[in-house]
């Protein structure tokens, strides 16, 4: 059987129905949670999501599938909310332990196949550049999940009328952390290691409980942001896509966005796809780009901010924090370990999967079923 995952209204379907009469189809039902970052899947019930709704069994499903077909709306750059929340719901479809492929880290095989995966885009104003960094996006998320790319597609579609930001007044500084794992998130404390320059005021996205609406209308009324987000399957988390959605609906006050990316890989690089859609979503909205820090082996170096391995990210967040308080826009930096190989990370990180396992009564071995 094949697998369809579509972000498509029931009336936008229903033409379409009988081209996949017989598929797996997943879509959107209004119920779907997002991933709240806990790794259940990989270590209290290898290859399903813990979360009990319609969504908890993807990897499974994609598992099964002969092939996957995306349908998604062209979002930043990536996949739709919706989409892209099956996908962060899917992380069970490859194991926790880490594997070097064509010289960057990456997650080994829960399943034997390559799934190929066709993505269909649909958006308007798709030109070249927006194409080559939707590519470049699918690409990197067939490797992570051990798929591969039979195609992508892009449907031009009438452009909608869109607000831009405006002359409404503006005032002071957010730092928003996007993860999912409030005050024990990466994110947070990245922003916390900048707000010792900025003594400004950090919201976790979290605490909105879902209403992104609400928290968009405070967002509306600053100055300068800084999103801190983890990377989320090669992109934006869903709920931080939900929140950059409600703002885009209606943008309010010009203002200056900068991002700061942290990820469980060791490279930087990997998180170039997520300071694009970032600044993509500026675009959009008529703010201005203030540019992004990518921050290698994250999970790490987040949390030893005091210590002589994190002295990249320090220097980083220390010009970034610089930039931001004369309101300066800067160019995406990338940095990664300091002092810490490669191999001792994928070292290091492979063994740790394996007690927080033995916490759950799950062996070693257990934990690689599917
Ligand atoms: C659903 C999900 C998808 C992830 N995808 C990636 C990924 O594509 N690449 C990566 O390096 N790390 C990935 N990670 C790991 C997180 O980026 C990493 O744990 C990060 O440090 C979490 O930051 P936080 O504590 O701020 O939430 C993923 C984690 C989750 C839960």
């Amino acid at each position: 059987m094949k697998l369809l995952i579509h972000d498509y209204t029931p009336e936008e379907f229903a033409p379409l129905a009988a081209q996949y009469d017989g598929w797996d189809i997943v879509s959107d039902d209004g119920t779907i949670r997002p991933c709240i970052g806990c790794f259940g899947c990989w270590i209290k019930t290898p290859g399903q999501c813990v979360i009990p709704d319609a969504y908890q069994t993807m990897a499974r499903r994609i598992h099964a599938a002969e092939e996957v077909v995306v349908c998604t709306k062209w979002t930043y750059g990536g996949f739709s909310p919706f989409v892209k929340n099956v996908f962060d719901r899917s992380i069970g479809v490859v194991l926790p332990f880490f594997e070097i492929v064509d010289g960057e880290m990456h997650h080994q095989k829960r399943y034997p196949e390559v799934k190929p995966i066709t993505v269909h885009f649909r958006g308007s104003g798709l030109d070249s550049e927006k194409q080559a960094l939707s590519r470049r996006y699918v690409d990197a998320v067939c490797l992570n999940l051990q798929g591969m790319v039979k195609g992508v597609t892009f449907e031009e579609l009438p452009a909608p009328a869109r607000k831009q930001a405006d002359d409404r007044p503006v005032s002071g500084t957010v730092l928003l952390s996007g993860s999912l794992r409030g005050k024990a998130a990466n994110s947070r404390a990245l922003l916390e290691r900048l707000n010792r320059r900025l003594g400004a005021e950090i919201v976790d996205l979290v605490s909105c409980h879902g209403d992104y609406a609400a928290l968009a209308a405070r967002l509306r009324a600053a100055e300068t942001i800084v999103l801190a987000t983890p990377l989320y399957v090669d992109g934006l988390p869903s709920a931080v896509l939900r929140l950059l959605s409600a703002l885009e609906q209606d943008p309010g006050g010009k203002k200056r966005v900068y991002a700061i990316g942290n990820l469980g890989f060791y490279e930087s690089r990997q998180i170039q796809n997520l300071l694009a859609f970032v600044r993509s979503w500026c675009e959009q909205c008529g703010y201005v780009y203030g540019g992004g820090l990518a921050v290698g082996a994250g999970a790490m170096n987040a949390q030893l901010l005091k210590l002589p391995g994190a002295k990249n990210a320090v220097a980083g967040l220390e010009r970034f924090a610089s930039a931001i308080l004369d309101g300066r826009s800067v160019n995406d930096h990338y940095e990664d370990s300091f002092l810490f190989p490669r191999a001792a990370y994928v070292l290091a990180a492979n063994h740790s999967w394996i007690p927080k396992g033995k916490k759950n009564g799950l062996t070693k071995e257990e934990l690689r079923w599917g």
